[in-house]
């Protein structure tokens, strides 16, 4: 039975680029998502698993279901990186130097998300990937981050190209988002 009230969960993020996407993600389980802004100070960690552990230990004050996510961008031919630094690596050198690093390297990335849900001291871990290339050049103004140099598979244009929604359809993000509706759905009164 589907209880009248849909469930909200309070999106704690300091990243407005997501918002839209944890959104549309969680609409179609009917789960209403406020955002709460918040910087975090982000710890030295090797996994997102472990940066998503931190953020749900720092959110125990927000009342009711609490969400939060860490994502990043995972090139193989370079070791991984800049993963679990994406953010920082953006910020302070932007496409330049990945661009550069690839001219003579395999091409393929992959986006992972990690969301972590808390209620109380109950908390879930979920997780999505979305596997393609690295474009020549960056394209595109949709999205945010390293949305204009990524080429998701079976696609032939960035997701910084794609109208508003066709992201969402194949997004790590959504990817994790879609099994934190699934799993809000079955633990409705
Ligand atoms: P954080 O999860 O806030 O640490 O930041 C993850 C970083 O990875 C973002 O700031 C982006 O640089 C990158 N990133 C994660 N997901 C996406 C995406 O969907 N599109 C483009 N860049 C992303």
């Amino acid at each position: 039975m589907v209880s009248a009230r849909p469930p909200v969960v309070t999106f704690v993020s300091r990243n407005a680029g997501k918002v839209p996407e944890v959104r549309a993600a969680l609409r179609p389980f009917g789960v209403r998502v406020r955002w709460k802004r918040k910087e975090f100070t982000e710890p030295q960690a090797e996994s997102l698993e472990e940066v998503v552990d931190e953020k749900l230990r720092s959110v125990g004050d927000v009342a009711g279901y609490v969400l939060v996510e860490d994502s990043g961008l995972f090139i193989p031919a370079l070791k991984g990186f800049p993963g679990v630094y994406s953010a920082h690596f953006l910020d302070l050198w932007e496409f330049g130097p990945i661009l550069e690093l690839l001219q003579n390297r395999p091409r393929k990335a992959y986006f992972r998300a990690v969301a972590g849900l808390r209620k109380g001291r109950q908390s879930w871990k979920f997780v999505g990937e979305v596997h393609g290339t690295i474009a020549r050049r960056p394209a595109g103004r949709h999205g945010f981050g390293y949305d204009p140099i990524f080429v998701p598979e079976g696609w032939d244009r960035t997701f910084g190209q794609a109208p508003v929604g066709e992201k969402d359809a194949v997004s790590h993000r959504a990817r994790a988002m879609v099994q934190v509706g699934q799993f809000l759905e079955h633990r409705r009164p």
